[in-house]
């Protein structure tokens, strides 16, 4: 989520990785920071808001002479955004500095220990621990500051990417990675780190990736590769990408759409981090602590969020045994809504900024209602105004069509049902722990499906290029993937859908059926099954061609059934979901329409 650059060579550094920060910039801001060893001092520079920010400070600066140095743009996932949790961050010696990506999951058991020893800590972040339990490590093995490295990670738990200096050791930088992205970029008296290839793009096109678990010890003249536990060498290759600019902010994928489709295993591991108990597997959700479990929820949000909210009805009704209603914003902040005070608003939203989301808080809390914000940027609009804030963690998100924020957003509403149920006493401990040990699974089940899902998905848009309307269905909680569904298609292929409740269809739109009017369908191994096949039945009964998105082994006979890996009740929209977005975008592509960019449409909208 944060952008990340490092340099070892032989030009001045700070304004080489400012300029590397300025790549990365369309991953997004709110705070930014450099380190440079500069006459025997470790500098730390950092400044909240975007990068002119830090840039202007730097002006008064004189940082020309060092030639490694290593800057940080934060897009915050949690903690206020203000220039002291900004990286990078320095031990409490003031000799290490460092710059992470990620989560330290352990970081308070960590913190109390250093305190323990003496430390004193600066920001409210997990990074500044790790730092100091790499100084701390340090004294235990003489200085040398890989194995202190090593030694610290080994007691690191999360997710990670980390560049780590030392005043001692001006020209060199240590790396490594866990299940954050980290590339090396390799030049001729200069080498590069980079969160992403952007970073050090015009520089140098041979690229090192690096695995979870490797660790990199990088000078101007030399690059090698360690196993972060053992410390054994690891053999890399050297790969040339041939990618332009263009084409490397995307990760090599053609749109932004397509890479934060295929983003989503990690988003559903993003969600997670820190909020699953190792010991027990049960939720925790400490920014929720100090609210009753509601004894009545009413969701307020607009479009895909909207959807999401839908969606979190079926499972906060069906497993925390709260009574929810779900509030399309434009239509709530017009209305006037029976707010009775036990309830509490959930306002969903991925900007932050929608204006009628807003002005349904707004509402709720003229009313005197809490109002709990699930958001994806940090500190927007949405959450400032919010009394409790729940960061769904997806990352920026830059296609307007949003796909990544949609399934952290179903990702955090499980968390919340699982958390709010196990408070309420509506669910077991167990049962709890299995469905969080099965979410854990699904990074790795839909990693391995996406591939296949998007052949499958190209294979349609070819079959249906000239298909002018589909109808989309589904039954409990897929019947708000369905209108996902049918707005992805809309938003970016400009193709007429319609999303409907499958028991629905025989009351109105079975009139449209025809062959030339095919219906999506999701009849996925459920309670609903039996229901949503005798609707397709009488689909096919008026010669309506269908589409399935389905499980293997069920008997369904469809012109395209489309086989999706099994998964336990709620968890099947993990894995329906990038296959509806999927649908739609290889159908926009196909016919040429701008997929990130689709007409009419805005990545926020704060007008009405
Ligand atoms: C659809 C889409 C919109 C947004 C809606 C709400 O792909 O992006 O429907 O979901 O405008 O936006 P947020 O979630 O930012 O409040």
């Amino acid at each position: 989520m944060c952008g990340i650059i490092g340099y070892c060579g032989h030009r001045p550094a700070v304004p080489l990785v400012v300029e590397g920060l300025r790549r990365l910039e369309y991953r997004g801001y709110d705070s930014a920071g450099v380190s440079f060893v500069q006459a025997g001092q470790l500098s730390v520079i950092r400044a909240e808001g975007k990068l002119s920010a830090l840039e202007q400070k730097l002006a008064t600066m004189h940082v020309f002479s060092a030639t490694s140095g290593m800057g940080h743009t934060r897009w915050a996932t949690h903690g206020v955004p203000v220039e002291r949790n900004a990286h990078p961050h320095r031990d409490h010696s003031g000799r290490l500095a460092i710059i992470h990506n990620g989560i330290i999951e352990n970081y308070e058991a960590l913190k109390a220990e250093l305190t323990a020893k003496g430390c004193e800590f600066r920001s409210d972040t997990d990074s500044e621990v790790l730092v100091n339990l790499i100084a701390e490590c340090l004294k235990a093995t003489g200085g040398d500051v890989m194995q202190a490295l090593s030694k610290a990670l080994g007691r690191a738990e999360g997710a990670y990417a980390i560049v780590l200096m030392s005043v001692d050791h001006p020209g060199t930088l240590w790396a490594t990675r866990v299940a954050s992205p980290l590339v090396m970029g390799v030049g001729t008296g200069e080498n590069f780190l980079g969160s992403d290839i952007p970073a050090f793009l015009p520089y140098t096109r041979d690229v090192v990736f690096l695995e979870d678990g490797e660790l990199v010890r990088l000078t101007a003249s030399s690059w090698e590769v360690f196993r972060a536990d053992t410390l054994e060498p690891v053999a890399k290759t050297v790969s040339r990408i041939n990618w332009d600019v263009q084409a490397a902010e995307k990760g090599g994928y053609k749109h932004f759409m397509l890479k934060e489709i295929f983003e989503q295993p990690k988003v559903i591991r993003d969600c997670l981090l820190g909020r699953i108990d190792p010991a027990t597997s049960q939720v925790r959700l400490p920014e929720l602590d100090a609210l009753p479990v509601p004894e009545r929820l009413h969701i307020v949000a607009c479009g895909t969020s909207f959807h999401a909210g839908l969606w979190g009805l079926y499972l906060l009704e069906k497993y925390a045994k709260i009574p929810v209603q779900v509030e399309i914003a434009s239509e709530f902040r017009y209305r006037e809504p029976i707010l009775d005070k036990s309830g509490v608003v959930l306002a969903i939203s991925q900007s932050g900024e929608t204006m009628d989301t807003m002005a349904g808080i707004k509402l709720a809390k003229s009313r005197g209602l809490p109002v709990i914000g699930l958001c994806n940027v940090v500190g927007s609009s949405i959450a400032r105004e919010s009394d409790y804030v729940l960061y769904s963690q997806a990352g920026p998100e830059i296609s307007v069509a949003s796909t990544k924020a949609m399934c952290s957003q179903l990702a955090a509403l499980l968390l919340l049902t699982l958390y709010w149920g196990r408070r309420k006493g509506t669910m077991s401990e167990d049962s709890c722990a299995g469905l969080v040990s099965e979410l854990q699974t699904l990074p790795k089940i839909l990693e391995d499906a996406l591939p296949s899902l998007r052949a499958s998905a190209l294979r349609l848009a070819k079959h249906f290029a000239e298909t002018t309307s589909f109808l989309f269905l589904g039954r409990g909680p897929n019947f708000p993937l369905a209108l996902e569904g049918a707005l992805k298609l809309k938003e970016i292929s400009y193709i007429h859908a319609e999303g409907y409740a499958a028991g629905e269809m025989k009351h109105g739109p079975i009139a449209l059926i025809d062959p030339h009017f095919p219906t999506f369908a999701i009849a996925l191994d459920d309670e609903f099954f039996p229901k949503v096949k005798s609707n397709l039945v009488e689909v096919q009964a008026r010669a309506g061609e269908i589409v399935a998105l389905t499980n293997e082994g069920l008997d369904l006979h469809v012109e395209h059934p489309w086989l999706l890996p099994r998964a336990t009740g709620p968890l099947a929209a993990f894995l329906t979901l990038p296959a509806l977005q999927l649908f739609a975008y290889e159908m926009a592509d196909y016919l040429g329409k701008d997929v990130d960019q689709p007409r009419n449409l805005a990545k926020s909208v704060t007008v009405e």
